[in-house]
């Protein structure tokens, strides 16, 4: 069993469609996948509704999540921890005990563009086409990483 979490800030835009699109992708017997924020700031609360909008329309109903905020735990509890940008990468890696936890934080769209440490674009202050933006980045990357797990 392979144990991935897709991290973000708020965990309400990107992670929660990294984590339903993934799920879509791979065989659930194989794989748990989860999602986590940095920030507190939305705990608790279901996606943001352009989310769940642009996962609907590809078949992908999110609406079952719940944010939550990363914790240290999440280094013993994943073996792949996918974070959506630089600030989450910093945010996360601050957390981490040694350097075995360290090396399971990635930047997700490293997948598709090795090295390159793009970001995934905060879609939270901008327009639906911040999100729908963002769900093709995240299925391309979903994409290459179910492929490696599955
Ligand atoms: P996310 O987007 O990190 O993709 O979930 C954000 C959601 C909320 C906030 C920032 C980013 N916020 O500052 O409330």
């Amino acid at each position: 069993m392979t144990r991935v979490l897709m991290v973000c800030l708020g965990n309400i835009c990107r992670s929660p469609l990294a984590e339903g699109i993934l799920k879509s992708k791979v065989i659930g017997s194989k794989v748990f996948v989860d999602s986590a924020g940095t920030g507190a700031y939305h705990v608790g609360e279901q996606p943001d509704t352009r989310s769940i909008a642009i996962a609907n329309l590809n078949g992908i109903d999110i609406t079952d999540q719940k944010a939550r905020k990363f914790n240290v735990n999440d280094f013993e509890l994943f073996d792949i921890i996918y974070v959506m940008d630089n600030s989450n990468y910093k945010n996360v890696i601050s957390l981490a005990k040694n350097s075995q936890e360290k090396s399971k934080v990635k930047l997700i769209l490293n997948e598709v563009f090795p090295n390159e440490n793009l970001d995934v674009p905060d879609p939270y202050y901008g327009g639906e086409f911040g999100f729908k933006n963002v769900y093709k980045m995240l299925n391309e990357a979903c994409e290459v990483i179910a492929k490696k797990i599955n």
